[in-house]
């Protein structure tokens, strides 16, 4: 299949083209560097040995989308393009819906004009709001904290109504838990520009010297150690299940949302002492009030993603750890 990766520069497109190349797949990459740099294509392509046809544009652009599809014969669109920080989504909110809703809309609209009928989108766990873990598909989607959840919510929900009224068209909604970890090359990874929003890249940091100390957001919680838990993923892991959602839309004509996650929670303080352990190093922290917005626990329910796709994580929260620091060490 030709896999048009749009946002595939990305952290976790980019850990997806490296797997979809290895289970034989074709990627063509579109990416308007707003999060990312070329140098994450140039890396898969050290990875795999394969050379990637990439664009340079912006996915909102529909005339830039069109040249791409003429160009490619495309079979198939993961749609990751969109912004990500949750805290600059509150302060930007019109920024937030424009690129995240615009690139869904015109992605949707030059796929029906060049006969691609089949995507998979980057949703998130956020679109369950603060319900009660663990989180099942079958659960209606939450209120939303912040204007990031919600154009993840509203995406979800323009791409189930495209689906009703285009039978033609397949939809995969995937709901990432926590992704966290690298390549085990060193290679990709998460590379925030300034300071980092989500936890793992922090505590590399402080481990590798970049930031002094981590603010550790709550220690008042209803969990055994006071600290939030979360459901981290191993990005390879995840990337993994997009092989699998790829596979399920060749074959079957669905517009269905999976959580991909791996049905353990951890909390904070669990992470950083795994992190200190096997990487032998000290991770300087303080623990503050809590964040705006956070809720106790979230974890999967990974049953459906499961039975249908047939996914299932391997990777443990040791190796997420120690992927991270590889990573950092190389790139610091
Ligand atoms: P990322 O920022 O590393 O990747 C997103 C990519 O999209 C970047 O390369 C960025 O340059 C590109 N992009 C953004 N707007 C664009 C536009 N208008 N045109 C072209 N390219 C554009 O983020 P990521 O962590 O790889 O996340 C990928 C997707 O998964 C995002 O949609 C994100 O919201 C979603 N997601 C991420 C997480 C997470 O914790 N990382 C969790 C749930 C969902
Ligand atoms: C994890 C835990 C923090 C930073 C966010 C988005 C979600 C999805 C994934 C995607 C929380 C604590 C964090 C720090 C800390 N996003 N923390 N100190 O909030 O679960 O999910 O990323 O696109 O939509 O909301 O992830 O990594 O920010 O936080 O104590 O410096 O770590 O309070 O308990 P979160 P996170």
């Amino acid at each position: 299949m030709v896999v048009l990766l749009a946002g595939g520069a990305g952290y976790i497109g980019s850990h997806t083209a490296v797997e979809l190349i290895n289970a034989g797949h074709e990627v063509v990459i579109v990416d308007d560097y707003s999060n990312s740099c070329p140098e994450s294509i140039k890396r898969v392509e050290e990875i795999t040995g394969k050379s990637i046809a990439s664009y340079e544009a912006d996915v909102k652009d529909k005339a830039a989308l069109r040249k791409i599809f003429a160009e490619n014969d495309i079979d198939c669109v993961i749609h990751f393009a969109g912004l990500k920080a949750v805290g600059e989504s509150t302060r930007l909110p019109a920024k937030y819906y424009r690129n995240n809703i615009d690139t869904t809309l015109s992605l949707i609209e030059c796929m029906k004009e060049a006969g691609v009928t089949k995507i998979v989108f980057s949703s998130s766990a956020t679109v369950y709001g603060d319900q009660k873990p663990p989180y099942v598909e079958t659960m209606p989607k939450g209120e939303c904290s912040n204007p990031y959840g919600w154009t993840k919510s509203m995406m979800e929900q323009i791409l189930t109504d495209c689906a009703k009224a285009d039978p033609e068209l397949t939809v995969v909604l995937l709901r990432y838990f926590n992704p966290i970890g690298a390549h085990s090359s060193g290679k990709i990874g998460e590379d925030p520009q300034g300071i980092p929003n989500n936890l793992m890249p922090y505590v590399s940091q402080v481990a590798a010297g970049v930031r002094e100390q981590l603010t550790i957001f709550g220690g008042d919680y209803p969990t055994p150690d006071g600290t939030c838990r979360r459901d981290y993923i191993h990005v390879v892991d995840l990337a993994l299940g997009h092989i699998k959602a790829v596979e399920k839309i060749l074959k079957d004509n669905i517009c269905d949302a999976y959580n991909l996650g791996t049905g353990k929670g951890y909390s904070v303080l669990e992470l950083v002492n795994t992190f200190s352990k096997v990487n032998n190093v000290d991770v300087n922290y303080k623990i503050v009030e809590r964040r705006p917005g956070d809720i106790d626990a979230c974890y999967a329910d990974t049953s459906y993603a499961l039975k249908e796709l047939n996914f299932k994580t391997t990777k443990t929260i040791e190796e997420m750890c120690k992927d991270a620091y590889n990573f950092i060490l190389k790139n610091k």
